[in-house]
């Protein structure tokens, strides 16, 4: 599989695009250059490092900005910049890639590294690129589109927090178990190069099969994350894989570079079946350690911890609970959905399929779900969705259901169950039957996406 979806820019010309667009003042909105890719490095690092420079995230833009890159690009990546004064003033880039629903693949555009200027800021810059973006989004066919991203200023484009993000258990430094006198570490950890694909894969598989959504990972993905070239290699690590002293591999970690609230963070982390997990903590334990502390002089910045970034749940916590005694509640996905309906259409084999595990199988009808400006119905036969489309509520017919603006999308990506949703908020409610009807079809299932960036 290729890496190569269009990108932004091809959907312009396909779509003969108003592109580049004259904002006021000699201020223009268009696609990037490779050319731009050093000057986008250093506006990204001046603009996120609040106190200094942020050189992680400039050697990501090198590299994501340049032709080298497999999935992003120039071509995706969004500048305004200041013709008068030449610089770069604002800027977005959109990460296609592939979740899963249950198991059902659909296409997601991911928005990242959005930024402005501070002397240019609260004048529209972000709002007018989202208008862009969103518009070369839908028609590149990607159902859905997920940012992660600073509290409540994305819900103003349309995005609710639907997803969990993150979250996890923190070990301290303090409580690392210690190599006993004349023991020997029993595993090491390796860098993972392309020949351990087979076996990271088959792990990572099944870490996937316990989230909702999940992002799947190909062989060309695993190889863009191990990408030894410079340019990768400035600001991402190589995953590593556990091995037994004879060299066997039992499973594989992924740490990287980041530093949370003085916490080295482990992104993903699995072992092979048949593999003792509480075997492999202290070694990983120690290696982490040994990795947070130098990170931690390289960077500068105070570690005391590793943190494991797995979600709410995870094989890990129940290893070593002794180990963890810290938790940290997951922050959320900003999800964007322009066209419910359509995503339930696309999604129906997987609804179809609870349905039928439930008390309402083989149901025929309809759901009115109000949105009290809007709304959507599903349509039943039988027991599957045989359509699903807009629906506009009024005060004569108000449905089967209701949802403040974008508050189903938290039910339908299993964030949050009805019977919590309506706890939250008091204009969330169900008249009887559809309320069994929605617990069959969206029941809450935690996820933790390991997306492409
Ligand atoms: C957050 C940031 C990208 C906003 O850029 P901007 O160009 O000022 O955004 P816009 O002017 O297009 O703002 C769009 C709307 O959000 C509002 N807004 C701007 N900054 C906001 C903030 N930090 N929080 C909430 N709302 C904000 C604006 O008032 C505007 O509302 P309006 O359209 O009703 O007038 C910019 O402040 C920035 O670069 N911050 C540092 C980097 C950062 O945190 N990036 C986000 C990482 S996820």
């Amino acid at each position: 599989m290729s890496l190569k979806s269009p990108t932004l820019k091809q959907q312009i010309e396909l779509m003969q695009y108003a592109l580049p667009r004259h904002l006021d003042d000699g201020l223009v909105m268009r696609i990037a250059t490779p050319d731009d890719a050093e000057s986008l490095a250093r506006f990204n690092g001046h603009t996120f490092g609040r106190e200094r420079f942020d050189e992680l995230l400039a050697a990501y833009t090198r590299h994501y900005a340049s032709d080298a890159h497999p999935i992003i690009g120039a071509a995706n990546t969004l500048i305004v910049e200041d013709t008068r004064a030449r610089k770069i003033v604002s800027t977005m880039c959109l990460i296609p890639q592939t979740w899963t629903y249950a198991g059902i693949p659909f296409p997601v555009g991911r928005p990242e590294v959005v930024a402005t200027d501070p002397e240019y800021r609260h004048r529209g810059l972000v709002r007018a690129q989202f208008e862009t973006l969103h518009a070369l989004s839908d028609a590149m066919g990607h159902l859905v589109q997920g940012i992660t991203g600073i509290p409540y200023f994305y819900r103003q484009f349309a995005y609710e927090f639907a997803l969990d993000l993150g979250g996890g258990r923190v070990c301290y430094f303090t409580d690392v178990p210690a190599l006993k006198e004349n023991e020997t570490e029993p595993y090491h950890l390796r860098a993972m190069t392309c020949a351990d694909i087979p076996f990271a894969a088959r792990l990572y598989e099944r870490a996937c099969a316990r989230s909702l959504v999940a992002c799947p990972r190909p062989e060309s993905l695993w190889r863009y994350f191990l990408d030894d070239s410079p340019l990768a290699r400035a600001y991402r690590m190589p995953f590593q894989i556990i091995a037994t002293t004879d060299g066997r591999a039992v499973g594989y970690v992924d740490c990287n570079h980041d530093i949370w609230q003085d916490a080295i963070t482990v992104g993903e982390m699995e072992v092979a079946e048949g593999q003792s997990l509480r075997a492999v903590m202290p070694p990983v334990l120690r290696w982490m350690k040994a990795h947070g502390e130098a990170e931690g002089a390289r960077q500068n910045k105070p570690v005391n911890a590793i943190y494991f970034a797995l979600g709410r749940a995870h094989p890990v916590y129940d290893a070593i609970p002794e180990l963890l005694p810290k938790m940290r509640p997951p922050y959320a996905w900003y999800i964007r959905v322009a066209d419910v309906p359509r995503f339930i259409r696309h999604i129906a084999p997987a609804l179809d399929a609870r349905l039928a595990r439930s008390t309402m199988a083989g149901y025929t009808g309809e759901l009115k779900i109000s949105e009290y400006r809007r709304g959507f119905k599903i349509v039943f036969e039988n027991g599957k969705i045989a359509n699903a489309e807009m629906w506009q509520p009024t005060v004569d017919e108000r449905g089967d259901c209701g949802f403040p603006p974008l508050v189903f999308l938290q039910l339908l990506f299993g964030r949050k169950s009805l019977a919590e949703l309506r706890e939250m908020f008091p204009d969330v409610w169900a008249n009887t039957e559809p309320t069994v009807l929605l617990d069959a079809l969206f029941p809450k299932q935690a996820s933790c996406v390991c997306a492409v960036g």
